[in-house]
């Protein structure tokens, strides 16, 4: 029997010509069409809409049902100023809500406590990489929330940078560590859908897939088709003194004579040499670390 519909890769309703109706439902429409929002109209979001929402998110999965977390919100205009301008994101403050979700092992202890109850899931790591996990479903349930009432939203990672100046503006006791900032509200403009590593890609059946060269190529410059980033004196500078303090003089040399004559950069090397510098990246670890430890949480330590 043939049948009337099928449901396709991007989640739409076809019927048997492969004519597209529709979604196949409100939940995949609003998951393949959704983009981070950076700009917002100045409206309140009513106080009904964002209870709900997040009270939706509180009841994400979590391990053990622990909760281990504790989320701000934030409208005061200084307070998001603050945030702002630590998270080095001026529109940050243009968002009418803020949202801080934090890893927070000071209710879990107290609870404890009064319940004469040994805890250290401080001092576990795997206590906290689980704490980490169910944060980070929470927020990502909020943000689904958020699309389904037509608030947008985007996730401010840098927060982790001045992770110690943010508990000062928060009040976080100890035991509370920030991990991400969401911003919520009505989009004024909202970007088209970035593209993303297909499925193919992604997904293996049983074991792990290793794709050929000219595959994984093709599909990371599918994905950054739209990246354009030409050659300047002052990029090409950055992009040498990252491979020498990584490669050395020569290798560096070579590499940037190749960016030179191709006449730009490519994805890769906007990502690892430009934005992300890979000889930044990976230094200043024990930063975060004492942070972590300075906010109570020294699982690195027995
Ligand atoms: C953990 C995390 C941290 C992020 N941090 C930032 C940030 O600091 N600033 C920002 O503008 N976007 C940030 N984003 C949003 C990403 O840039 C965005 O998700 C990505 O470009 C893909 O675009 P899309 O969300 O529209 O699909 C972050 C996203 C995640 C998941």
């Amino acid at each position: 029997m043939v049948k009337e519909s099928f449901l396709t890769f991007d989640g739409k309703l076809v019927d048997k010509n492969f004519k597209c109706n529709s979604f196949a439902n409100e939940t995949l429409k609003l998951m393949f069409t959704r983009s981070s929002v950076r700009d917002f109209l100045p409206k309140k979001v009513p106080e009904d809409i964002l209870r709900s929402i997040i009270e939706a998110g509180l009841h994400s999965p979590s391990a053990g049902n622990l909760q281990p977390y504790s989320i701000i919100r934030v409208e005061d205009e200084e307070r998001k100023r603050l945030l702002a301008e630590l998270c080095l994101q001026k529109f940050i403050s243009s968002a009418p809500v803020l949202l801080v979700f934090c890893i927070d092992f000071h209710r879990l202890e107290r609870w404890s406590k009064l319940c004469n109850t040994p805890f250290t899931a401080h001092k576990s790591f795997r206590h906290f990489w689980v704490a980490f996990i169910d944060v980070s479903i929470c927020a990502q349930s909020i943000c689904v929330a958020a699309e389904s009432v037509g608030l947008g939203s985007v996730y401010i990672g840098t927060i982790i940078e001045s992770a110690d100046k943010v508990k000062d503006i928060l009040a976080l006791p100890e035991k509370v560590f920030p991990v991400i900032l969401l911003c919520l509200g009505y989009p004024r403009s909202r970007p088209l859908p970035q593209k993303k590593l297909g499925y193919n890609i992604i997904v293996s059946s049983e074991v792990y897939h290793e794709p050929s060269d000219e595959e994984l190529l093709k599909a990371f410059s599918e994905k950054y088709d739209r990246i354009n980033v030409k050659v300047t004196e002052e990029r090409l500078k950055v992009a040498e003194e990252v491979c020498r303090n990584l490669f050395g003089e020569d290798e560096a040399k070579s590499i940037v004579e190749k960016i030179r004559s191709s006449g730009k950069f490519n994805p890769a090397q906007y990502y690892f040499l430009l934005h992300y510098r890979a000889d930044i990246m990976c230094k200043g670890n024990d930063v975060f670390v004492k942070m972590l430890e300075k906010a109570g949480l020294n699982f690195l330590k027995e």
